[in-house]
């Protein structure tokens, strides 16, 4: 390995998560990939060796099960999902050195040779573990497979892990009246053997790590720290890192030949594929090595970082630095932590459009806008970012339109027609351009720093200068003037010359419009380094629009571009159905499931209270033909008894009765629902109880 210097050349192995190989790269993940490719570039352009490496996280159960929905074999699954990704990712043009996947050979040898060293090193126990078991399905359930009352407040269709309504977490073994989301069955206890990453024995180290820092930078941002560091003193426990067949992943090796196999933990051998993928990209790049950047005895000459969502810290900041101590292999130097997106201020939603596919979005809006917007947004901080359509538009049209391009646009003209493309020998505005040169070291700095917004801001405050010195000089107002043409051409040559600072400023963020701005300005690159390099007497290309104002319309197109695919889309590797011209609208369904449901008007002759449940209502129906219902319905919180007595309201009658604490649910009652609040729907007086609703 060289000896390198912290202050010139740094080497630098950067990754974002590995998104899961079973569904579509939405706006979300974008954030973070957009993120790490900012900054990946930046790093770059400051004449760092940087090699940015990601792959699918291809293993789990959840996998298995979309590959069975989508009629094909796991492998296939995965393998189309990647190329859909891989697509994806690069119209939003992120420069990936490796885009691999967790389903690898090198993912294999290095999780075996992880899990062997643990093992080795005492590490990693064994425990029997009862569990849920699905008997249709063979197979247990992980707990977001299995749904029943919550042990505490008795909201029914709660998932094994914690209750939506009173927030309560307990084992999915404690849930009431538990059913099998995969067959519906009653799933019965069955104990396993499991093995586990004893995590507590690392308890110092990573009350070390988590609040540490190499090279006078902390490995965490504060904020995690200070939440890890409380869970560090409430204790850690041992991490389940195995998993019973029927599992879609990794044998583990070693274990008694007359059990039956056990799988790695998707979790297990996710991270591990960060090394693998940057293995895979060692076997054809000569000039890296596998060894320079894991091994413990390189670690101060090398750095690694990953990025991510603030949902998987845990996994990156506590389990995977204890696992890559514990197997002798170093530590990240950060791992860099993002907030969720939010659309218009509210979480993606499917119904209103805004859960956005980054295919889907690509087709309607061009991918630098975004990247611009979320640079203008992003910090070092956890905070949730939110795109907000309307300062998206008004953000690219005057930033990057009104301000940026039109710098160019306003001056190339003059100097392609009049002075033969040719820009002035000598600069007039040493000042004004020393002043942009010298704002690049703030500009630099703030994208090491991952204060992107804190930079663009920094950005649009230069081309703010050279708007100002183009409106003050007024080149066209000039041109018309006998006598003013070196003014006119020296203007413009300032004006131009602080454009192609700015693109060199902007490149990280915007790659392509970087790339077409240096043949508009005919040089062959951006070097941030070789910014201060005026162009004096250098002749230029015909300009052309380098950046379209982004329309109303266009954002109206993509959110109900988005509404029809996410309701018609088709699980990835699925094909397509061909739509036909009646069901075009991803919101039909079919008639004959339509017609599956029976509704009839309903009078509620009694309503109740329900003794220890404070959500439930407990309503007696008249369903007509003298036949009465009960139901519980979860709209305590929303109605006094009395509001309903006597009402006529829906009821769903041929829904398969539940089985509850209080008795047994015999349908269900319509209701609408905003924003967590019910409303219950009711019939006019001259409906006739017991008609079917049709
Ligand atoms: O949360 C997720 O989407 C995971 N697929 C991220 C894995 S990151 C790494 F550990 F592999
Ligand atoms: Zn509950």
């Amino acid at each position: 390995m060289q000896q390198t210097n912290q202050t010139s050349s740094r080497n630098i192995l950067v990754t974002s998560a590995l998104p899961y190989a079973n569904g579509d790269i939405h706006l979300g993940h974008l954030v973070e990939h957009i993120q790490t490719d900012i900054w990946v570039r930046a790093m770059k352009a400051q004449g760092h060796k940087v090699t940015y490496v990601c792959a699918d996280d291809a293993h789990g159960t959840a996998i298995t099960l979309k590959a069975d929905e989508a009629n094909t074999s796991p492998e296939d699954f995965i393998s189309k999902v990647r190329e859909a990704h891989e697509t994806d990712f690069s119209k939003f043009l992120i420069g990936y050195d490796n885009y691999y996947t967790t389903h690898s050979e090198e993912n294999r040898e290095m999780s075996e040779l992880i899990y062997n060293r643990l093992n080795e090193a005492g590490y990693i126990v064994s425990e029997d573990v009862e569990q849920l078991f699905d008997p249709e399905k063979q197979m247990f359930l992980a707990d977001r497979y299995v749904k029943g009352e919550c042990p505490n407040c008795d909201t029914p269709e709660q998932y094994g892990d914690n209750c939506e309504s009173c927030s309560a977490t307990y084992n999915a073994t404690e849930l009431k009246n538990p059913y099998s989301t995969l067959s519906g069955a009653t799933p019965v206890l069955k104990s396993s053997k499991h093995y586990f990453f004893d995590l507590p024995q690392f308890q110092d180290f990573l009350k070390a790590w988590t609040t540490g820092q190499t090279n006078g930078k902390q490995h965490l941002q504060s904020s995690v720290s200070n939440k890890l560091n409380e869970w560090l003193d409430s204790g850690l426990i041992k991490w389940d890192i195995s998993r019973d067949a029927p599992y879609f992943g990794f044998k583990i090796p070693n274990t008694p030949a007359d059990e039956p196999d056990k799988y790695f933990y998707v979790w297990l051998d996710a991270p591990v594929g960060y090394m693998a993928s940057f293995n895979n990209l060692c076997k054809r790049r000569s000039d890296l090595s596998f060894d320079d950047y894991w091994l413990a005895e390189y670690a101060d000459k090398t750095e690694i970082y990953h990025f991510i969502g603030k949902d998987i810290i845990s996994f990156h900041s506590l389990f995977w630095p204890a696992m890559l101590t514990g197997a002798n292999f170093r530590t990240p130097n950060g791992v860099f932590a993002h907030g969720f997106l939010t659309v218009n201020g509210e979480k993606m939603s499917k119904s209103r459009g805004t859960f956005i596919k980054a295919s889907t979005y690509a087709q309607h809006l061009h991918p630098e806008y975004l990247r611009y917007y979320f640079a203008s947004k992003l910090s070092d901080t956890v905070e949730d970012l939110n795109l907000d359509m309307a300062e998206f538009m008004q953000k690219v049209n005057s930033d990057l339109v009104g301000k940026v391009v039109n710098i160019a646009s306003r001056s190339a003209g003059f100097i392609y027609k009049k002075y033969d493309g040719k820009l002035s020998d000598t600069c007039s505005e040493p000042e004004l351009l020393e002043g942009i040169v010298n704002a690049g070291d703030e500009i630099a700095q703030a994208y090491e720093n991952r204060e992107f917004a804190k930079a663009m801001r920094l950005i649009m405050a230069c081309a703010d200068k050279a708007n100002e010195y183009i409106d003050n000089k007024k080149p066209w107002a000039l041109a018309k003037q006998e006598g003013k043409e070196q003014e006119v051409q020296d203007a413009c040559s300032v004006a131009l010359n602080i454009f192609r600072q700015l693109v060199t400023y902007l490149a990280p963020v915007l790659p392509e419009l970087a790339d077409n701005a240096k043949a508009f300005l005919n040089v062959d690159d951006l070097l941030f380094s070789s910014r201060t390099e005026l162009l004096l007497g250098h002749e230029i290309n015909k300009f052309k629009p380098l950046m379209q104002r982004v329309e109303q319309k266009q954002i109206d197109t993509m959110i109900d571009a988005s509404k029809q695919t996410i309701a018609a889309a088709p699980e990835p590797g699925k094909k397509a159905e061909k739509p036909t011209k009646k069901d075009t609208s991803p919101n039909y369904i079919d008639i004959k499931d339509f017609a599956k449901v029976e509704m009839k008007v309903a009078k509620v002759i009694d309503c109740n209270h329900v003794e220890g449940a404070d959500k439930l209502l407990q309503l007696t129906l008249d369903v007509g033909e003298e036949n009465t219902r009960n139901v519980f319905s979860g709209i305590r919180k929303f109605y006094e008894p009395e509001q309903l007595q006597g009402k006529k309201v829906i009821c769903v009658t041929n829904l398969a009765p539940r089985k509850m604490k209080f008795g047994v649910s015999e349908g269900m009652v319509i209701s609408a629902e905003k924003d967590g609040k019910l409303v219950v729907a009711t019939m006019p007086e001259e409906a006739e109880i017991g008609s079917v609703l049709a």
